[in-house]
C-alpha cells in the first residue's frame, strides 16, 4: 500500500515506518524532523497548519512517481501518530491545540482526497490513571474498551476529543477510521535499560495499569489495522499480553487493586489492560515479551 504516516520520526514511529517498509509499503513520512531510514520518503510539515495537511496528502511521494505522466497517485491509506505525546513537554494548551487541530486537519484532508482508511493514535491516557492528580483506580479490570474515559489533563483530553473527531468524521465520510489506545511503547533497548527497575519495584508501573506494548508489535497492530476493512470506526486497546513486571496478577490485584471488581477470571501474567478485542476483530498477536530480552533466567 501507499501510505502517508504522521509523526514517524518519534519513538514509536521510527520502529513502526520500518516495519512497514518491510512489509513492502510505500511509506511517506510527515513530520516536523525527517527519519533517517533507507527506503522512507520524507516530507516536512506541520499538521497545525491544514494548507499543509491538504498539500501533503495529494502529493508524489518521490520523483520516481514523476515517469509515469500519469499524475499524482492516491494514498491507500492514513496512519497518524504525530502529537505532543504527554503533559509537562510545552503548555497544557499548546498540547490541546496541536493534537486536536492537527488530529483535525489530518483526518479532514485525508478524507477531502478520497483516503478511504485512517489509523490514528490515541491513548491509555483516556482512562484517566496515567496521568491523574493523585491515585485512580480503574472502574473494573481488566480495563476493555468500554471502561469510562473521563481523564483530568490536557494530553487524555486531546485524546478523548480526537476520537469523538475521529467517530464524527466516520459517520460523514463512511471510511474505516480505527483509534488505537497505545500503552507504554517499549522500544528494544529498554528491556534491559528499564525492566529490572520495574521488576524491583512494580509501584513504579501502576500508572501504566502495569502494562506495556513493544514497538514492533505496535507495527504489527498497524498492519493488522491495514489488512482488516469494513469495521467502520472502532476503537481498539494495544498492549502485550502480559504486564510488564514479574510480580503475578493474584499478586498485584492484593498489593494495589483491592476493591476494584475484576471481571473475568484472569492468567498468572494476564495484562491487566485488555488486548482481546485487537485479538478477535484483527487477528493481532504481540511477539516481542519483555521475558525474552532479560538476561537473568529466573526473570523467565
Ligand atoms: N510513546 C508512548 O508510550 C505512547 C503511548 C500512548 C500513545 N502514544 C501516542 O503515539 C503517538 C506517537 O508517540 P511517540 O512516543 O512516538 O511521540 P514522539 O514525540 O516521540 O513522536 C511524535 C512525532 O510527531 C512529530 N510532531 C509533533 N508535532 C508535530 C507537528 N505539529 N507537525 C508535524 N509533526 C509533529 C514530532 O516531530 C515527532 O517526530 C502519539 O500520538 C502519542 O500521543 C504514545
Amino acid at each position: 500500500m501507499r501510505i502517508l504516516f504522521t509523526g514517524g520520526s518519534g519513538k514509536a514511529g521510527k520502529h513502526v515506518v520500518p516495519y512497514l517498509l518491510d512489509k513492502g509499503h510505500r511509506v511517506v513520512n510527515v513530520d516536523r524532523v525527517p527519519l533517517d531510514h533507507p527506503g522512507v520518503d520524507n516530507r516536512i510539515a506541520d499538521i497545525k497548519d491544514p494548507g499543509h495537511m491538504h498539500d501533503v496528502m495529494q502529493s508524489y511521494a518521490g520523483f520516481d512517481e514523476l515517469v509515469h505522466g500519469t499524475g499524482v497517485p492516491s494514498f491507500d491509506a492514513v496512519v497518524h501518530f504525530a502529537a505532543v505525546p504527554r503533559i509537562l513537554v510545552t503548555g497544557d494548551n499548546e498540547t490541546y491545540r496541536t493534537n486536536v487541530m492537527g488530529t483535525y486537519n489530518v483526518i479532514d484532508a485525508a478524507l477531502k482526497a478520497g483516503i478511504k482508511k485512517i489509523i490514528f493514535a490515541s491513548s491509555e491516557t483516556t482512562y484517566a490513571i496515567c496521568f491523574w492528580d493523585g491515585e485512580k483506580k480503574p472502574d473494573y479490570l481488566p480495563i476493555d474498551e468500554e471502561h469510562p474515559t473521563v481523564p483530568m489533563d490536557s494530553y487524555a483530553m486531546s485524546k478523548v476529543v480526537n476520537e469523538a473527531t475521529a467517530r464524527s468524521f466516520q459517520a460523514r465520510s463512511g471510511a474505516d477510521i480505527y483509534g488505537l489506545r497505545i500503552n507504554n511503547v517499549i522500544e528494544p533497548h529498554e528491556y534491559k535499560q528499564d525492566f529490572p527497575g520495574y521488576i524491583a519495584d512494580p509501584s513504579t508501573r501502576l500508572r501504566n495499569i502495569f502494562a506495556y506494548i513493544d514497538a514492533r508489535d505496535l507495527g504489527e497492530m498497524v498492519e493488522c489495522c491495514l489488512k482488516t476493512d469494513g469495521l467502520g470506526f472502532e476503537i481498539f486497546n494495544v498492549s502485550n499480553d502480559d504486564h510488564s513486571v514479574a510480580a503475578t496478577t493474584p499478586e498485584l490485584l492484593e498489593q494495589f487493586y483491592q476493591g476494584v471488581p475484576v471481571k473475568k477470571e484472569m492468567g498468572p501474567n494476564e495484562t491487566f489492560y485488555s488486548n482481546e478485542k485487537a485479538k478477535r476483530l484483527l487477528g493481532y498477536a504481540p511477539q516481542h515479551h519483555w521475558r525474552q530480552y532479560l538476561d537473568d533466567p529466573t526473570m523467565a
